[in-house]
């Protein structure tokens, strides 16, 4: 009792002393926390400084250290052809044509004699695979048969990203004396290996947007390139399937890069060689940019050097565009390539086209993000249209799940073509692997006809065509995507 009102005075005494302890004792575990971050963002900070010219000058311009290896005169007598997929059913009222993918598959593989190296995101060749009953399925059914023999006979290799489990054809493959291993993008990057091409005997490529499925030759409209006789360019391309060759048994990436995956080629020195007998300067851009050798540019790069080349239109066609990182949580805003577009609209007058696809599963913010680049149009000046191509299904399409979409993945200007295998949002650039092929003939004056030309005519039979719908500031995803099945799944 006699105590208690002491105590309390003591402890309120005390209960102060205590609190302004504690004050003091908040205050310096702030200023130590704060120095702490301080020295680690200092120490980052001077790492970065270290680091980076390391980093950067690797996948630009050849550094000091390794010598770019000779930049030999190629010789050979390369020829290029655009192939295409039409999903069964699209007609086009045009004479612009180019041979299918499957058809140029076939003769790739017959035609191969030591070596064929295969860069694939998936494999879903035959209907089992997609537990669908489709006569459409034929096509890819064959190309994995006529795969299978050839595992028999020479080297096949297939660098595939990881998959949640084999499946059933890449085993036929396996079975039939194929090597395939398997990259673990999402341990090495936290991304995917997005890439699509072919390497056969060392002298030819493929390159393009169809994946190893046998709805991207048949039910999914797709733009690639073949060039035939080229090891110039092969040997090139293949150094880019080294890479993931390698991964596909590599828990780590290398940096640098070995000597052996160093490039000479790249968009300050491309490779010059003749196409069809035209004078041409041509090089290949991977992504991201870890996966870059020396010497190798990347594919953000040569995509905003591209458009920075061009100096009266740029015609894009991608199935996605987005000016954000869509995969990454908490989701991020990336402009690199929307801001380039926006940049030479209006600095230089540039014409703007894009040609993008809508589907069950597109998102409505990519719409927004369509409309506010479309907004910039106005009478005389900015010139930015954006149309939306839709690939009709009728009932029995609908239920092919992933299919019936313009899956292509190119740009072309007033100068160049290029034709590449990612979506253009951030994480294809980031953390994704692809790669493009970048052909420019602006230095030849003949009259022949270049890549450029026939991939403009592609992009305007398109662009032109009734499947194509003009973007407008009041279109929303409901009435231009309507006739759309919306249970269809992503890709
Ligand atoms: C096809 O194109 C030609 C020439 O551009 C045009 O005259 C014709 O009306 C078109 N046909 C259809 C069915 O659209
Ligand atoms: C195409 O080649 C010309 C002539 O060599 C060059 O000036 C131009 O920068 C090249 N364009 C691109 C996009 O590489
Ligand atoms: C090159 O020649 C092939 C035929 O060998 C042809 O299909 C292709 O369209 C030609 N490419 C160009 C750019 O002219
Ligand atoms: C392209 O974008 C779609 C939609 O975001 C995505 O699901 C797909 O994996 C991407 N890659 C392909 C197959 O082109």
């Amino acid at each position: 009792m006699k105590s208690d009102i002491p105590y309390e005075r003591m402890a309120d005494v005390e209960r102060s002393k205590v609190e302004a302890h504690l004050k003091t004792q908040k205050y310096y575990r702030c200023l130590l926390i704060v120095t702490c971050l301080t020295t680690v963002l200092l120490v980052l900070f001077v790492l970065q400084t270290l680091l980076v010219p390391t980093a950067t000058s690797s996948s630009s311009s050849p550094g000091l250290k390794v010598h770019p290896p000779i930049r030999d005169t190629c010789t050979d007598p390369c020829r290029v052809s655009l192939v295409e997929s039409i999903p069964v059913g699209l007609d086009f009222n045009s004479s612009v044509s180019h041979p299918s993918i499957y058809q140029t598959w076939m003769n790739l593989i017959s035609g191969a004699q030591s070596s064929l190296d295969i860069a694939s995101f998936y494999w879903t060749m035959t209907n089992a695979d997609t537990g669908t009953h489709e006569p459409t399925a034929n096509e890819g059914e064959r190309i994995l048969q006529e795969l299978a023999q050839l595992s028999g006979r020479i080297s096949v290799r297939i660098a595939v990203n990881k998959p949640d489990k084999q499946p059933q054809n890449l085993q036929l493959l396996v079975d039939s004396g194929a090597q395939v291993r398997s990259v673990n993008m999402k341990q090495l990057t936290t991304g995917v290996l997005h890439t699509k091409f072919w390497v056969v005997d060392k002298r030819h490529i493929y390159i393009g947007s169809a994946n190893m499925d046998w709805r991207s030759l048949t039910q999914v409209k797709e733009l690639g390139a073949v060039v035939y006789d080229c090891s110039c360019l092969a040997n090139d391309l293949d150094k880019i399937f080294e890479a993931y060759w390698f991964l596909g048994q590599s828990k780590t990436i290398p940096s640098p890069w070995p000597s052996q995956y160093t490039t000479a080629y790249n968009k300050d020195t491309p490779m010059e060689l003749s196409l069809n007998g035209t004078t041409s300067e041509v090089y290949l851009s991977s992504s991201p940019p870890s996966l870059c050798a020396e010497g190798r540019t990347g594919d953000l790069q040569s995509i905003l050097s591209v458009i920075d080349d061009a100096r009266q239109f740029v015609y894009i066609a991608v199935m996605n565009y987005l000016p954000t990182m869509e995969f990454s949580f908490p989701k991020r805003y990336w402009a690199d390539i929307d801001t380039q577009l926006r940049r030479v609209a209006f600095e230089r007058r540039v014409q703007v086209r894009l040609l993008i696809s809508c589907w069950g599963s597109t998102s409505p913010i990519m719409l927004s993000f369509l409309r506010s680049l479309a907004a910039l149009q106005n009478e005389r000046k900015l010139d930015v249209q954006v149309k939306i191509f839709i690939v009709p299904a009728n009932p029995s399409q609908k239920q092919i799940p992933f299919a019936r979409v313009n899956h292509n993945k190119y740009m072309v200007t007033d100068k160049v073509a290029y034709i590449g295998t990612s979506n253009w949002s951030g994480d294809y650039f980031v953390n994704t692997a692809g790669s493009a092929l970048v052909v420019n003939q602006t230095s030849d004056q003949s009259t022949a006809q270049t890549v450029q030309q026939q991939l403009q005519a592609v992009f305007e039979r398109d662009w032109d065509s009734q499947y194509s719908t003009l973007l407008k500031h009041n279109s929303n995803l409901k009435d231009i995507c309507s006739t759309l099945d919306s249970q269809q799944e992503e890709l």
